[in-house]
């Protein structure tokens, strides 16, 4: 059975408990689906700095709460925030430090480096701040620790920022296991989730289900965002830099029963920005050799008939939901413990985007990261649909994949 959810009409009714100062209601997403003109540069570039380096306050939980600055100073080396999956900056090095890595007179194992890496502004995510005497006194989160990478130009894990493109390398339950704060108990479940994965509900409703970090590129013409198609993305922006980052800010959805209030607002006011620049970042294009391009001309075929994915995953950015379609876990064969915690309780048809784009994306696929490979997400539709595909037939239509 196929769910229609959002006729503006309805949708409007379902997030009747959204705060309505929020750029989140759907006549707006439905406005600029059919309004693709151009996006104003400045307020990209704001969004980008916003994205970057903006942490709504957050710095009250990462520092005061977690006390993260006391471990990163002492104990957090760069060859052990490298192993964490944190991602540096190289246009924030000066050419002595370039120098110095590569030559190593920089002892990359000891956390002052950390720490000075801090002060440059060096590592994607993280925003640290440094005394007169080279003291880290607080860090905080931004957007871009889970939803940018490097191209690893300079060496491994450093180079040249790419954002809206997840950290797969990134093992956030680890960083924040490493906090003296917690209970023994929510050290175990941050240990279990390992890199790529975040639950961005566990600290609202105790459940350990982390899901995958999806790609923030993209998602310009998709009208609902997230695996399972609550909301719009600024929706999910706000969710995310209220109650995830612990910025400040008044977040309210009564469909899932938060209401998290920290004042002063320093969020609302960043969305438009911040959306706009998303909406500004564009899914990469396929590596040529990545791919053999006669199997995925093929494949593509396919896609659309033989084994109808396209049934589901239509149009310009592969995905009904456009079309107000969520569907429920049985007719995608997925798990339905994670929908069920959402508000729509249904998975969104995911956009299919930079599906492989080694070495910083190539799986693994669904929400729960279930298919390690592009085979076994094809695998998983043969089981549910009883397709019957030959091996040529699927293998061309991974070759297919590998290009969207
Ligand atoms: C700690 C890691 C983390 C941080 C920090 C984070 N996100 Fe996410 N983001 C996730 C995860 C995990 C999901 C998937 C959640 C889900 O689908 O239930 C997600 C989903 C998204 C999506 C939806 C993608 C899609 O396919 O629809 C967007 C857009 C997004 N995040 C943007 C942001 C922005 C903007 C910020 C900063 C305000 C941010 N995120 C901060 C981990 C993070
Ligand atoms: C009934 C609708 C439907 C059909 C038919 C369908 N899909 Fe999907 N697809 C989905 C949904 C819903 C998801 C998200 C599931 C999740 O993440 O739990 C998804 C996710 C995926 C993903 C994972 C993307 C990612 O970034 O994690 C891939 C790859 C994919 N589908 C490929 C295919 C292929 C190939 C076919 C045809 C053999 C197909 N789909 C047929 C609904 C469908």
């Amino acid at each position: 059975m196929l769910m229609k959810i959002c006729s503006l009409a309805a949708a409007a009714t379902m997030i009747a408990g959204c705060r309505s100062d929020r750029p989140t209601a759907p006549a707006t997403n439905a406005a600029r689906l059919t309004s693709a003109g151009p996006m104003n540069p400045a307020l990209i570039a704001a969004g980008q700095t916003i994205f970057r380096f903006d942490t709504y306050g957050d710095q009250t939980f990462w520092t005061d709460t977690l006390r993260m600055h006391e471990v990163i100073r002492t104990s957090v080396s760069p060859a052990t925030a490298l192993s964490v999956g944190l991602k540096v900056d190289v246009d924030a090095l000066p050419a002595a430090v370039k120098a110095g890595i590569q030559n190593g007179s920089i002892n990359l194992n000891d956390p002052a480096t950390t720490v000075a890496l801090l002060k440059l502004g060096a590592v994607v995510g993280v925003i640290g701040q440094v005394d007169a005497n080279n003291t880290l006194t607080s860090v905080g989160i931004t957007c871009a620790l889970c939803h940018s990478t490097v191209d690893n130009s300079f060496a491994p894990s450093i180079g040249h920022r790419l954002d809206g493109w997840p950290n797969r390398d990134l093992n956030v339950g680890a960083i924040i296991a490493l906090s003296p704060a917690l209970t023994a108990s929510q050290r175990a479940v941050y240990q279990s989730w390992g890199p790529g994965k975040y639950d961005a509900r566990f600290n609202i409703d105790g459940k350990n289900m982390p899901v995958v970090i999806p790609p923030a590129f993209g998602l310009r013409h998709v009208a609902r965002e997230i695996y399972t198609g609550d909301d719009t993305i600024s929706y999910w922006n706000d969710y995310v830099a209220i109650t995830q980052m612990h910025g400040h800010g008044h977040f309210v959805d009564q469909r899932i029963g938060v209401d998290v209030n920290n004042p002063p607002e320093l969020v609302a006011p960043k969305l438009a920005a911040l959306r706009t620049y998303q909406f500004s970042l564009e899914t990469p294009a396929p590596i040529p050799g990545t791919f053999d391009a006669d199997a995925a001309r093929r494949g593509r075929m396919v896609f659309n008939s033989v084994a109808n994915c396209a049934s589901c995953h239509v149009g310009s950015v592969y995905t009904d939901v456009n079309q107000g379609i969520l569907h429920t876990p049985a007719e995608d064969g997925q798990d339905p413990a994670y929908a069920l915690r959402s508000a729509s309780k249904l998975y969104r048809t995911t956009p299919l985007r930079g599906l492989w784009h080694p070495p910083q994306l190539k799986g693994p696929y669904f929400h729960d990261g279930h298919a390690a490979t592009l085979e076994a997400t094809i695998d998983h539709y043969v089981q549910l649909q009883g397709l019957s595909l030959t091996a040529r037939q699927k293998a061309d239509l991974v070759e297919y994949l590998k290009t969207l």
